[in-house]
């Protein structure tokens, strides 16, 4: 028998591991690493090494494909960003060279998404804040808040053509191995395909079949640039959710059109510029993961091409199960890679439970509009692939150090320390490890909370940290332990400012409130609309709650990325009375006595929610710092942060040592 390694993931997912032939490749399995295309770009619109090596580890994490997205084929109308790659730039075949080399040398095939933004070339786009072209052209003339649209002339239609095919076979000299034709999300074929935007009279308006044409001549095209067997793969939505979009059964006609000339759909939805349904293409934690593999499970029933499905999969036994029960051939995923570009390579060798899961809160995108980097909550080395590869300092000498406070910080900070060597005692003042991950997972859509908790615990244990619950980290404590090194991960305390009332058994702290539902009544007024208050909002309406939240702002949720903004922001608005620009005046029996624009009144309420925010410590983070020569303060305690801070503090701070 032939020497092979036994991996227990495939057994334990043998349909996810099974290999499947694309156009002229072999896939190894049926994870694709969906397109994605942070700003790591230079301004003429080549990748940078920082890009280049983001694209690389997921190769190394295991995937079959990398994907990267968006490469724009004629960046002089189809710019849709500020910072894309442009293969029609001079200089740009370098590094998309270097990429698909390192993908490859990784054990990957490297794949490129072929885009064009359509009028979005010309408008300011989601995430953008310029024009990125001269001239909007869409398929039809169109006045909009951002600019007008010209409808695009036919020679520019059959130029863009053209640039699909000198694009496609650039990537293949490249050394790309498949290139993807972006047909969905809003950009130009979406833009063709809608009835409402394309209006047109001549060959590529009025039918279905007109208005899928520009698209059809670009797949011959890029089938042209490429050549035969080359696999060609296609973004189509299976529902554009909006109503200027298609519906399912459309989408499946577009599908049945293509058929023979593609090699793999990926079916996504939505529309990328819409605020109301960008939460459905990458989808929010308001549904259910999977939420739109009902799609490409449509369109497969109608097609004989492989079905690619994507939207927010981050389990390998729901893969699995997609795959085994025939809903889609191949899963793609997006942000799963980004909080854990391992997750292929972990379910393989069995340690699933290792998988740090995506909590979908967008921050990946929220950084990447607006530093021109990648950054991952859960993920510290996100967007630091290239920093990574410098070998670390060894440490000296293997040191006795002391954590004290086991949330998200201390345990990451655990977990480091330990992989560096380090003897480590891991000291948490409740009877559980987690800290405010506990109440931040409680409400019934952040889950996700709870699992990256759980991940944590279960490293900090495998780590071999020593953990001492029940126990606060004191003076004396310190002289007990006499520690080489102490972590100060002490987390922050809630604010409760000395309101008038605010000791009236009514009142109650938002941590307890998110945890003890049950302590409140029906109804309930929120004394602070920040991210905390607008989502207990959500969570206690869910429990049957009537909410209310009171903000002195102009906005609630200020503090949070718009991308995530926009898909709670419904739900608050669904769940709850807002009063923006409104004061507390006093907390009273029968709820909260307010003031707005001089005018007094109360808002009823049988519980009173205190959710004004979070304080750090600094006495006694300066008073534990004192007692030990080396020190390093984390998370909360450092500066009150999310859940990103937490993590990222605490990761490098334990590299230090
Ligand atoms: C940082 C980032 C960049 C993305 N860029 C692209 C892109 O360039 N083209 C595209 O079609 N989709 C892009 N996507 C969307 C993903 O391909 C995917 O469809 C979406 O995130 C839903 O999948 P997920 O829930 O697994 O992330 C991007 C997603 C992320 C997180
Ligand atoms: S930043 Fe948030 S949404 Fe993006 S990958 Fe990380 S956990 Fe997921």
């Amino acid at each position: 028998m032939a020497n092979c390694i036994y991996h227990k993931g495939k057994e334990k997912y043998p349909n996810l591991f099974l290999p499947i032939r694309i156009g002229n490749i072999r896939l190894k399995n049926r994870i694709i690493g969906a397109p994605t295309s942070p700003s790591m770009i230079t301004a003429e619109g080549h990748f940078t090494p920082e890009m280049i090596a983001y694209l690389e580890e997921k190769a190394i994490g295991g995937v079959s494909v990398v994907t990267y997205g968006e490469a724009i084929v004629h960046s002089a109308t189809g710019k849709s960003h500020n910072k894309q790659l442009q293969l029609d730039s001079f200089g740009v075949k370098q590094g998309m060279a270097q990429a698909a080399r390192s993908i490859h040398n990784a054990g990957a095939y490297a794949n490129i998404q072929l885009s064009h933004g359509g009028k979005y070339g010309g408008l300011a786009s989601v995430g953008g804040d310029h024009n990125c072209c001269d001239v909007a052209y869409g398929p039809s003339h169109e006045m909009t808040p951002m600019g007008e649209v010209q409808e695009m002339p036919k020679e520019l239609i059959m130029e863009i053509v053209e640039s699909y095919k000198t694009g496609a076979k650039l990537c293949k000299d490249c050394g790309f191995d498949m290139v993807q034709v972006h047909a969905a999300h809003g950009w130009i074929f979406s833009q063709f395909l809608s009835p409402v935007l394309n209006s047109r009279t001549d060959e590529f308006g009025g039918s279905l079949e007109n208005r899928a044409r520009f698209l059809l001549m670009v797949l011959d095209a890029v089938r042209e640039g490429v050549g035969p067997k080359f696999p060609i793969e296609i973004r189509l939505s299976g529902d554009d959710l909006t109503d200027i979009g298609l519906g399912l059964e459309d989408c499946i006609r577009v599908a049945q059109m293509v058929d023979d000339k593609v090699d793999l759909f990926n079916i996504s939805c939505g529309n990328h510029e819409d605020p109301d349904v960008f939460c459905r293409t990458h989808p929010s934690a308001f549904y259910p993961r999977g939420v739109n593999v009902y799609l490409a499970a449509e369109i497969k029933k109608h097609v004989k091409t492989p079905v690619a499905c994507v939207g927010s999969l981050n389990d390998p036994a729901q893969m699995e199960e997609i795959i085994a029960e025939g809903q889609a051939d191949i899963v793609e995923i997006g942000r799963a890679l980004l909080a854990d570009p391992y997750l292929p390579k972990k379910a393989l060798e069995g340690n699933a439970d290792d998988i740090t899961p995506c909590l979908r809160c967008y921050e990946c995108f929220g950084e990447t509009a607006k530093s021109e980097t990648v950054k991952c909550t859960v993920n510290p080395t996100m967007g630091q692939q290239l920093q990574e590869k410098y070998p670390r300092r060894t440490p000296e000498r293997k040191k006795k150090v002391l954590i004290a406070g086991g949330g998200p910080a201390g345990m990451q900070a655990a977990i480091t320390a330990a992989a560096r060597g380090h003897e480590v005692i891991l000291a948490e003042k409740s009877e559980k490890l987690g800290g405010n991950l506990h109440p931040a997972g409680a409400p019934y859509f952040k889950k996700d909370i709870i699992d990256f908790c759980n991940v944590l615990i279960n490293r900090v244990e495998k780590a071999g940290v020593k953990v001492v619950l029940n126990t606060e980290v004191t003076e004396d404590y310190i002289k007990e332990v006499s520690p080489d090194a102490l972590f100060v991960a002490v987390g922050s305390n809630e604010l409760r400012p000395p309101i008038k009332g605010i000791d009236l058994p009514h009142v109650i702290m938002a941590v307890d409130a998110e945890l003890h539902p049950e302590k409140l009544g029906k109804k309930v007024a929120i004394m602070g609309g920040g991210l905390v208050g607008s989502e207990a909002a959500v969570s206690f309406n869910h429990e049957g709650k009537k909410c209310t939240i009171i903000e002195m702002k102009g906005v609630i949720a200020e503090e949070v990325n718009s991308f995530y903004r926009g898909g709670l922001m419904v739900e608050v608005e669904k769940s709850a009375d807002i009063y923006v620009n409104t004061k507390v005046k006093e907390i009273v029996p029968e709820g909260v006595l307010c003031e707005r624009n001089g005018e007094e009144f109360i808002i009823a309420a049988d519980s009173v929610v205190c959710a004004l925010g979070f304080r750090a410590p600094y006495d006694k983070v300066d008073a534990l710092c004192s007692l030990v020569d080396e020190y390093y303060i984390i998370g909360d305690c450092k500066n009150v942060g999310q859940i990103y801070h937490a993590i990222n503090s605490a990761y490098y701070a334990a590299q230090l040592i």
